[in-house]
């Protein structure tokens, strides 16, 4: 039920026919917002999110809008920046258009919200971040991870102190992308032409650098082998490409406290795994296991103790030996938790850590990931200011 008490603002919202855009943000998230009657503030009052979707294809926007019941949509950015009720700019269109997008949005005095990478190199994330701060506007970048089910039960694994110390982590994401040609692609071929802001490092690093640092510890350096292990993929039109992108990242990365993280990233790799990411982390107390949504234990108690011996066939079954840990609360999906989060900063105050600075960390990590490809050696991590 909405009251005269209630709030509107108004959402800018850019890339929305895309797949993250759509799906996740305005089906998942402010759809569903909407859907239980707007955002429930601290005094009572809901706040409602009025989208404004914007993009390139106006065939698409006016189907999409149909579809939803919503009336407002443009091709046009300015005009949408312009609409006296918009107090938000979010931004899920290709990586490599975003930092005109928000650079305009700024000017215009919204407020930022967006997908990650928030730009396609440092010095352009830096510029962003500082571009913001300048002009007093809020901003905040999706980190999704850190809300997915599994990764929260992780995370309070480690506050809670399971873990003792902390010895390594071993991530392993990723799944076999289609080439495109017998079976079509099912990600964008954008994601694989580097000219166009692709490549799984650029993609995947800003994942692990908040996912390392707010789960674990600060990283300290990375060591990067990139590969484009198939050169040749077919596009959206069925037409052959060249793959100028990485389509696989074999990370190391050393963290405070000697703690040694390994993430592959690979769209070139079959899954043989419980969900698409998994992460085990060992520590001299215990181990986990933890993935999209569930998350596993062995504490050192119930650790077998396994003899190495290939004359024999294996009679332990190892998998049997781990703990389900419970959920122990509502998960809601985690788009929609970080927009609540992002909104209730903007219109309320309230903290929201994930800010350009956040964003351009990640792009640091993929930046220097790059680097080291490319120059075959392990780079320090500086700490990043504005
Ligand atoms: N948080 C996550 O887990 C996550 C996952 C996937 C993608 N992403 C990010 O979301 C953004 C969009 O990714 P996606 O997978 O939804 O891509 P997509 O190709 O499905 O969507 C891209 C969107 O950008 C628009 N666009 C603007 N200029 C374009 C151009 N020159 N070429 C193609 N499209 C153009 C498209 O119309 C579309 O709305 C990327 O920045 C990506 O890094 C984040």
């Amino acid at each position: 039920m909405s009251s005269t008490a209630d709030r509107r603002i108004g959402i800018v919202m850019n890339g929305v026919t895309g797949r993250m855009g759509y799906r996740q943000h305005l089906v998942r998230s402010i759809l569903a917002i909407r859907a239980e009657g707007g955002l429930l503030r601290a005094d009572g009052t809901r706040l409602i999110p009025e989208p404004i979707l914007v993009g390139r294809n106006a065939a698409k926007l006016e189907a999409m809008a149909r579809d939803h019941g919503l009336e407002r949509w443009t091709t046009d950015l300015d005009a949408a920046l312009a609409e006296p009720d918009a107090e938000v700019y979010f931004d899920a269109q290709v990586t490599s258009g975003r930092a005109a997008a928000i650079t305009a949005a700024i000017a215009a005095g919204l407020h930022i919200y967006t997908e990650k990478p928030v730009a396609s190199d440092l010095t352009d994330a830096l510029t962003l971040a500082r571009t913001a701060r300048d002009a007093g506007v809020k901003a905040g970048v999706v980190q999704d991870k850190l809300f997915l089910p599994g990764l929260r039960k992780l995370h309070r694994l480690v506050t809670g102190g399971y873990f003792g110390r902390i010895l390594s982590v071993r991530g392993e994401f990723g799944y076999w992308v289609f080439e495109g040609d017998w079976q079509p692609a099912q990600r964008p071929s954008w994601n694989y032409r580097e000219e166009d802001g692709g490549g799984i490092i650029l993609d995947m690093f800003c994942h692990w650098r908040y996912v390392l640092e707010e789960i674990f510890a600060p990283v300290r350096s990375v060591q990067c082998l990139g590969a484009t292990h198939i050169p040749q993929r077919f596009d959206e039109a069925g037409e052959p490409y060249a793959a100028t992108a990485d389509d696989a990242a074999y990370g190391t990365f050393e963290l405070d406290g000697g703690i040694v993280a390994q993430i592959n990233s690979s769209w070139t790799t079959r899954v043989f795994r419980d969900e698409l990411v998994e992460f085990q982390v060992d520590g001299t107390e215990g181990s986990a296991v933890a993935g999209l949504r569930r998350c596993r234990v062995q504490h050192r108690s119930t650790t077998p103790k396994p003899v190495w011996n290939p004359d024999l066939p294996a009679t332990e079954d190892f998998r049997a030996g781990w703990q389900e840990v419970p959920d122990n609360a509502e998960m809601d999906n985690g788009f929609k938790t970080q927009w609540e989060l992002f909104l209730r900063h903007v219109v309320d105050d309230e903290p929201f850590p994930w800010d350009l600075l956040a964003g351009a960390k990640g792009v640091q990590l993929a930046e220097l990931g790059l680097q080291s490809w490319a120059e075959g050696r392990r780079l320090a991590v500086p700490e990043l200011t504005l």
